[in-house]
């Protein structure tokens, strides 16, 4: 049992450092954004906005810009690159794709006619995994499968663990008065 719960614990840290320049973006984008959105105003065909209020420039530039400070952090961490050892491409793709994979999900939302803002279980969660993955799996293929395909139960912690996580940085969020909603 003892064996079981230092397992949990120690997939939970790695999944944590390897997700680190994502778990950043995603929360800093609500810190920094506001101002002119990715959408400019302008609505799809179907009438709705393209993304929404929710996603604006400021957010993308500002959590990007987080991610990758915190992933350059850690790969000055000597002590700690037993845990996975980061390049300058999966740093930026952690970061941006994080926030692409936010936008996608608002443009697929708005579609289903789903206001800003609206609560949508699991996809609110999991979408910057999402993107965080795809864009790392296409810009840096070796670097994605060395440490993630190869190690099936650290993905699977992440898509576990994230939504957890994510709850309580919203929580968090919305009682510090960043965030409207606490989802
Ligand atoms: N945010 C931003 N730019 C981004 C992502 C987030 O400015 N690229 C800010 C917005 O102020 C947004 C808040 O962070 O309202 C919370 O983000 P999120 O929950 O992803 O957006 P929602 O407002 O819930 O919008 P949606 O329904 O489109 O998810
Ligand atoms: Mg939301």
């Amino acid at each position: 049992m003892f064996e079981i719960i230092l397992t949990i614990i120690g997939l939970i840290i790695k999944a944590t450092w390897l997700m680190l320049p994502a778990y950043m973006a995603n929360p800093t984008a609500v810190v920094f954004g506001g101002g002119t959105p990715i959408d400019v105003g302008k609505n799809w065909n179907d009438g709705r906005r393209i993304f929404g209020d929710g996603k604006t420039y400021r957010g993308l530039i500002g959590g990007t810009a987080c991610g990758i400070v915190i992933g350059l952090i850690q790969m000055q961490v000597t002590s700690l690159q037993y845990l996975g050892i980061f390049t300058f491409i999966s740093i930026f793709t952690l970061s941006f794709g994080a926030l692409l994979g936010d936008i996608v999900k608002s443009f697929f939302k708005r579609r289903l006619g789903y206001e800003r803002g609206a609560k949508f279980p699991l996809v609110d969660q999991l979408d910057f995994v999402a993107g965080a993955w795809i864009m790392t799996y296409a810009f840096d293929p070796a670097w994605f499968s060395a440490n993630f395909i190869t190690s099936p139960l650290i993905m699977l912690t992440v898509v576990l663990f994230t939504p957890l996580l994510h709850r309580l940085t919203n929580i968090i969020g919305y009682y510090a008065k960043l965030k409207k909603e606490p989802w």
